[in-house]
């Protein structure tokens, strides 16, 4: 039987003790059922939709609970500990800001949030040569948009659309949310009304074709907005897309933003995922790995463009905090000095050898394993209907996470793979194994049905 995340009845685990990984209880273990109640009590459901074991410690690639359970982590939280959970590095850094003491800035100048700017700026192409600091990845992409209106706006007054690809994600604002999803409205609006255009997924048309299909018009359109590599699925857009939809908006006077929030800072095995097409956007946003702990996100963008707000029009209160700007600041450091970009490409090779078998064995599910770095999946279609096989994707999830293994639920089919890239080898593959033997064992069960 499925154990779903709002099924809250422990279920007998098999004892688990190796050098990574340990279950010695029942999951959800009984004694964390009293806190995990009260939350849903204080909580929307909205907050209960992740696999319920309480997190304790987290540290490298290591989850631990207060009840002597710990799990080989290939989740980074939510794809966000790119450089590992606490690392000693960034919790210096953290706890040196404190002892200044200075904990809030606004946008008063300060030495932290300059250092890190110098550091992210000589990661970005060279034209693109300011960045503005918010808390979340919804704000930067919010800002982006904001801006690429902007921009619009000074062309022509009706140039102010947004266009987006289907299947993407940008956040949960207005703008965001319009930006992103699959759905026709966004919270009762059409994205018409919104002044958002949706293009069809990148790998099922042309750009050129996906263009005639929505007959978007380029002289209302003031940007686009696309992740690099979306997160719903870690596939790449086709390159000649990518290209073909470079060439579109510098010659429309149209802005391009790609989202980096998930697949940004490394994970892909390059600092931006956008590198994989060899194309220069006009905008980053960036976030969740950016600090691998605190909350802090980025807008990149040439001068001209990131200057079009006058002097307070576009900052926020918590914007590169000095706390965040610190725990940031040693995140990029470590993730220059670690080598961990090149790292997370090598151990996607390792990847995709151990799970060869296991695609060749079970092609007919398994259709699609794809991914760069370590930002990959693997999903699986029921072959009966050609549908994507969700309830079969969360019950391996929730199996490997019973076995020592942090994986989310995504809730759309796949299995993803994103742990921290300093994840060790051994620990690498011995989680990767219990993927490869809990698939093996439930894609039997239902082939043999
Ligand atoms: C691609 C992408 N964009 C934007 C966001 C929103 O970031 P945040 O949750 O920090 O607002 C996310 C978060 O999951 C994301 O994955």
């Amino acid at each position: 039987m499925v154990m779903l995340p709002t099924d809250l009845t422990p279920k007998s685990t098999q004892k688990i003790q190796t050098r990574f990984r340990k279950i010695c209880s029942d999951i959800p273990v009984p004694e964390s059922l009293d806190l995990i109640k009260e939350l849903r009590k204080v909580e929307p459901q909205s907050m209960s939709g992740m696999v319920p074991i309480i997190w304790h410690q987290a540290q490298g690639f290591l989850v631990r609970d207060p009840y002597g359970n710990q799990w080989i982590d290939l989740s980074s939280g939510i794809v966000m500990a790119n450089t590992g959970h606490a690392h000693p590095v960034i919790i210096q850094s953290i706890q040196e800001q404190l002892d200044s003491p200075l904990l809030f800035t606004y946008a008063y100048p300060s030495k932290i949030r300059c250092q890190f700017l110098g550091r992210l700026l000589k990661f970005a192409p060279s034209k693109l040569n300011k960045a503005l600091l918010f808390s979340s990845g919804t704000e930067a992409n919010e800002c982006a948009i904001s801006l690429m209106r902007r921009n619009g706006l000074q062309i022509a007054p009706q140039k102010s659309g947004i266009v987006s690809l289907e299947g993407n994600y940008h956040g949960r604002t207005l703008a965001a949310k319009a930006s992103g999803g699959n759905s026709t409205l966004v919270d009762g609006i059409s994205r018409q009304e919104l002044h958002h255009f949706q293009l069809p997924n990148p790998n099922s048309l042309t750009f050129d074709a996906s263009l005639d299909a929505t007959g978007i018009d380029p002289d209302c359109i003031a940007g686009v907005i696309l992740e690099s590599i979306p997160g719903m699925t870690t596939i790449p857009h086709p390159i000649k897309y990518m290209k073909a939809l470079r060439t579109w908006t510098n010659k429309h006077q149209i802005l391009l933003a790609v989202d980096e929030i998930q697949c940004g800072i490394g994970r892909t095995g390059k600092m931006f995922a956008f590198q994989h097409y060899d194309i220069t956007p006009d905008l980053i946003t960036c976030g969740k790995g950016l600090s691998s702990s605190l909350p802090i996100s980025a807008v990149i963008g040439a001068e001209e463009v990131m200057d079009l707000a006058p002097p307070g029009e576009m900052s926020s209160t918590f914007g590169g905090n000095p706390i965040c700007a610190a725990a940031a600041e040693a995140n990029l450091r470590i993730l220059e000095q670690d080598g961990l970009i090149k790292r997370a490409s090598s151990l996607e090779q390792s990847l995709r050898q151990w799970i060869s078998p296991l695609i060749k064995k079970h092609h007919r599910v398994i259709f699609q394993a794809d991914g760069r770095g370590l930002f990959f999946s693997l999903h699986l279609r029921n072959p009966q209907t050609g549908q994507p096989w969700v309830e079969l994707a969360d019950k391996i999830a929730l199996e490997c996470v019973r076995q020592g293994v942090l994986l989310f639920l995504t809730g759309r089919g796949f299995i993803k793979i994103v742990p921290p890239l300093m994840i060790n080898q051994e620990a690498f593959k011995e989680a990767v194994d219990v993927i490869i033997n809990v698939m093996d064992e439930e894609l039997a069960k239902c082939t043999n049905r």
